[in-house]
């Protein structure tokens, strides 16, 4: 009796496995949250590989650029449910890459391009495509 539940439940693993990689990170919530902790994307990973090393030369000290500040610390303050101030949009939307100012920027195509010098790659994009897809904690 125990057997068939036994095949069910890898079954619906390996299923389950198969479609999370068919998808867009960003387009699977569901899926990004089946994934082991350790492969969650967090806010400090981001302030370690993007932020410190490529925008706070301008986006940090006393007069941050377009009075965006993403120091450490200051990040999720700036940046989540906050009015742009150069553009009639919200810097961050949780759950809502799409409508989120700072993916604009980064993409380049419908805002100008941050860091201005080159786009990040993108692996570095979808990354923080992803963290806002979760919820743009502060973690
Ligand atoms: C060389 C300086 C420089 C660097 C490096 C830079 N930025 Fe900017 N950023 C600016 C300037 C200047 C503006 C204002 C642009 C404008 O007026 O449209 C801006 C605007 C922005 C805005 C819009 C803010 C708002 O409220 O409208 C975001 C978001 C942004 N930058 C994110 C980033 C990110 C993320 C990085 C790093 C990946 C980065 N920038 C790197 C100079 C820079």
């Amino acid at each position: 009796m125990k057997r068939p539940m036994l095949f069910l439940a890898v079954f619906s693993l390996i299923v389950g496995g198969i479609q999370c990689d068919n998808k867009i990170v960003s387009d699977c919530l569901t899926c990004a949250e089946q994934q082991p902790a350790g492969q969650k994307i967090t806010l400090s990973e981001i302030q370690q590989t993007i932020f410190n090393p490529q925008c706070i030369s301008c986006h940090g000290g006393n007069q941050p650029a377009a009075g965006l500040n993403l120091s450490e610390g200051l990040a999720h303050l700036n940046l989540v449910n906050q009015q742009s101030t150069t553009a009639a949009q919200v810097r961050v939307v949780p759950n809502n890459s799409s409508a989120s100012y700072l993916v604009w920027v980064l993409e380049g195509e419908k805002a100008p391009l941050m860091p201005p010098t080159g786009a990040l790659s993108r692996t570095k994009i979808d990354s923080v495509i992803a963290w806002i897809d979760r919820g743009a904690e502060n973690n």
